[in-house]
């Protein structure tokens, strides 16, 4: 029998990843991989919830740094989710899998609005579960909404998916001496300044004791082996 370490889990999913090779918007290819991965862990009996940025479409910061307002730059970015919000839940259907989607914002005709006693009864029936929109609110990223539904669903653990295969001693991209951590404490994080998610979302993992797995989801098999117990990418915990 496969163990599993983690019941249910909330994955968090960056907009640019969905671009794979491409400069804007979405690849069907890598879509399709990360639906294939998702599958893999459902099916082990994992409740997955998941959370997805926007960027590949809409950034409300640098609308603003074109002189857009950002409240409503922000707005735009929550949309923004949501359509990846929609290509994801069509790729996992796809693949198999029954799934829902909720969105922070009420939009009645394309999906279900968000409502947390909702998401855990699909999340029950093994159904996976997608939360669009953000938290519906300027001003806080996919992280912090990502963060906060996991905590209100109860989630054991917030997967950050990213293209770095963990927390670095520093910017691994730019420092070739860099080293990845394990595992490291939220006040180690905290100490040394370094950058795992906006410091809303970080300080809300921290103070709700929700451990953080930031790894690399363009790995194929990751999701499965982290689920499994392997040492995959690095773990924030207490
Ligand atoms: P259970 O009754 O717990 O089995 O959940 P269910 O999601 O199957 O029941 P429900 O009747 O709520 O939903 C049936 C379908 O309608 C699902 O595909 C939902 O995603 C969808 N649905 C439910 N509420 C809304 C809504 O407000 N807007 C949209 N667009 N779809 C909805």
């Amino acid at each position: 029998m496969t163990t599993m370490k983690y019941k249910r889990i909330l994955l968090k999913l960056s907009g640019e990843s969905l671009m794979g090779n491409k400069q804007f918007g979405i690849d069907n290819e890598r879509i399709a991989q990360y639906a294939k991965q998702i599958k893999e862990v459902a099916d082990m009996g994992v409740q997955v919830a998941i959370v997805i940025g926007g960027g590949n479409i809409f950034r409300g910061i640098q609308a603003e740094e074109g002189g857009m307002d950002r409240v409503h730059g922000d707005y735009m970015g929550m949309l923004a989710t949501v359509i990846n919000s929609m290509a994801l839940q069509s790729a996992l259907e796809k693949a198999g899998m029954e799934t829902r989607l909720q969105s922070a914002i009420k939009m009645e005709q394309i999906c279900e609005p968000f409502i947390r006693r909702k998401a855990v009864r699909h999340l029950e029936k093994g159904r996976v579960v997608i939360f669009g929109a953000g938290t519906g609110n300027p001003y806080f990223t996919t992280d912090t909404a990502g963060t906060l539904r996991a905590i209100e669903i109860e989630a054991d653990v917030v997967l950050k998916g990213t293209r770095v295969d963990g927390i670095y001693t520093a910017d691994p991209e730019k420092d070739k001496t860099a080293t990845k951590y394990d595992v490291i404490t939220f006040d180690e994080v905290y100490a040394k300044g370094l950058e795992v998610m906006d410091m809303t979302a970080f300080t809300l993992c921290k103070e709700n004791k929700l451990p953080i797995i930031v790894f690399d989801m363009n790995k194929v098999g990751n999701l499965k082996r982290l689920i499994e117990g392997e040492k995959v990418g690095t773990l924030v915990d207490l």
